[in-house]
């Protein structure tokens, strides 16, 4: 078995088992529950006196908590790890909350996501184990080592079994148009980019379409589905231009408000999501979930062991 210690907060124990499982070792002893006034208590339950230690938590709003909730639960395991004399503390961070503010695009705004790397780091963790991220430059908010993988390996073999000639990959906003060009490129599939106009926090339009997909199989690869409004307009876009099927692979589901809903009453065929985020109970059939745990598994695996994380970078 692994010398490694695998903590977890509230926010997805069904992943943490998961990934666990993947990498045959217990999930470690702690407490992690609130006090009345529901001020977080955490005790560590075991010695971890010079371990090598991960702490998973996904940094999200679940029935158990709220995104910030988690985030604090999160700041204080890796104190109390800290502070019991582990020798090195790995967030492992599958979902990493408030990276979408990650600049300042108008003036008077906090870059929240920087503000997030600050507490982590300030609480102790040495390094970060996360996926991605809304933002790459994310990764040097930190000046600690950062591993950011990326579900690639997973989504190309859903990908599998379509004919190339007949798929195009779309770009649903100029953000996402280069990871969708290394998937066209990886499948040599045809590519598509939607230009989307945000006007609210909460709002999009898809505009106008570049790129042919009359009469094609179009696959929307996008980071996060929030509210569904980027997902939902562009593949009505594509119906529009004579897409024969849409469907999408996002890596975090957050499924605010109606997005359930919205979605099953969409253009979509099928709408694949990883489980950075657990799901509610009342996720429609259109939602085809696919697991994470094996790839965050084997990152840890090969961190603990100082090997080369490069070749799950794909
Ligand atoms: C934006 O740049 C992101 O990549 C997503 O497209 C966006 O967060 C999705 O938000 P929503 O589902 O609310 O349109």
């Amino acid at each position: 078995m692994l010398d490694l210690y695998l903590f977890h907060g509230n926010s997805h124990p069904t992943l943490a088992k998961a990934v666990a499982d993947y990498l045959r070792t217990p999930l470690r002893k702690r407490i992690c529950d609130s006090f009345a006034d529901k001020e977080i208590h955490v005790e560590i339950g075991e010695n971890v006196r010079g371990r090598d230690c991960f702490v998973f938590q996904s940094v999200c709003t679940t029935p158990t908590g709220s995104v910030n909730d988690h985030l604090m639960e999160l700041l204080i395991l890796v104190d109390a790890l800290r502070r019991a004399s582990a020798k090195r503390i790995t967030a492992v961070i599958p979902y990493y909350g408030y990276a979408r503010q990650d600049r300042k695009d108008k003036p008077r705004v906090p870059i929240t996501a920087k503000l997030v790397a600050n507490v982590l780091v300030r609480a102790g963790i040495d390094r970060l184990l996360t996926m991605d991220l809304h933002a790459g430059q994310i990764q040097g908010y930190f000046d600690i080592p950062v591993d950011h993988l990326y579900p690639k390996p997973i989504f190309l073999k859903e990908l599998e079994g379509y004919n190339s000639r007949e798929l195009v990959i779309v770009a649903p906003d100029a953000g996402s148009a280069k990871i969708n060009r290394s998937y066209a490129d990886r499948l040599k599939a045809g590519f598509a980019i939607v230009d989307k106009s945000r006007y609210a926090t909460d709002s999009s339009q898809a505009l106008t379409l570049t790129g042919n997909v009359t009469g094609c199989d179009c696959f929307i690869i996008d980071d996060i589905v929030a509210t569904g409004g980027t997902m939902v307009n562009a593949a009505r876009l594509l119906k529009e231009k004579g897409a024969r099927s849409v469907r999408a692979a996002v890596t975090h589901g957050i499924f605010a408000g109606k997005a359930y809903q919205k979605l099953a009453d969409s253009e979509f065929e099928e709408f694949i999501v990883t489980d950075t985020i657990p799901q509610r109970e009342d996720v429609p059939d259109i939602i085809h979930q696919v697991s994470v745990a094996d790839l965050i598994g084997e990152a840890i695996s090969r961190i603990h062991l100082q090997q080369s994380v490069s070749t799950l970078f794909v």
